[in-house]
């Protein structure tokens, strides 16, 4: 029996994390947070001040990296046995994971590691290519976005309400900088695939999104 696959693709602060873990609860399936991989690379590069022109050495640490996902509604995650869940949302960390998934050969060495979530009884998948490459196959596809403003919006409010000091013309200039980034390189770029269905939640509760996804797959 094939494993059915929902894969959830788009841009940061589209809200992606939270509807694919909501839906993952509710269906009961695996998650894959793929965004917390590329995360996860990011950090242990910068603890082994390894510099980002050094490819095979991103690419050795891609492969040795002991990554555990606690099942919890945070991102909570161990690498090499130490919790690095404090560091995977910080803007430095998401900028590195940026540039170095812009190497195709690190994009490569990291193909297996998420095919691998591919498991009975089913998988959400989250990211910017699961359903255009690391799984073309799956039955259900989305893509999730909203415009820069209104995520910078959201980034802005998540950091206040931590106590973070945050600029919101900084963190639009920031977003809509890693957004090209990630859509104009050559190696799987950022793009819906073509039998996505298309989200814009700008104006939509992450409930709303919920339950339009999960028509899909009912
Ligand atoms: O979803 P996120 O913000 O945690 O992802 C961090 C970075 O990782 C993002 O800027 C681009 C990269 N990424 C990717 O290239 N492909 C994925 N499937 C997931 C993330």
């Amino acid at each position: 029996m094939g494993v059915p696959i929902l894969t959830i693709d788009g841009p940061s602060g589209a809200g992606k994390g939270t509807v694919s873990r909501l839906i993952a609860q509710k269906l009961g399936w695996h998650y894959l947070d793929s965004g917390a991989i590329y995360r996860a690379l990011a950090i242990a590069i910068t603890e082994r001040a390894i510099p980002l022109d050094d490819i095979d050495a991103i690419v050795n640490a891609a492969e040795d990296m002991d990554l555990v996902f606690e099942c919890d509604a945070k991102r909570h995650i161990t690498l090499d046995g130490h919790d690095i869940s404090h560091l995977l949302g910080l803007e430095s960390t998401g900028n590195t994971a940026s540039k170095i998934a812009a190497i195709p050969e690190i994009r490569a060495e990291l193909l297996h590691k998420q095919q691998h979530y591919k498991q009975l009884p089913g998988l959400v998948a989250d990211g910017r290519d699961m359903g255009t490459v690391i799984f073309p196959e799956a039955q259900y596809k989305v893509f999730l976005t909203a415009s820069a403003l209104t995520r910078a919006k959201r980034r802005y409010k998540q950091l206040k309400e931590k106590g973070i000091d945050a600029n919101l013309s900084k963190i639009t200039a920031d977003i809509q900088e890693r957004d090209q980034r990630d859509s104009e390189r050559e190696f799987s770029p950022l793009i819906p695939a073509k039998d996505a269905v298309y989200i814009d939640s700008s104006d939509l509760s992450i409930e709303h999104v919920v339950e339009e996804v999960l028509s899909l797959v009912r």
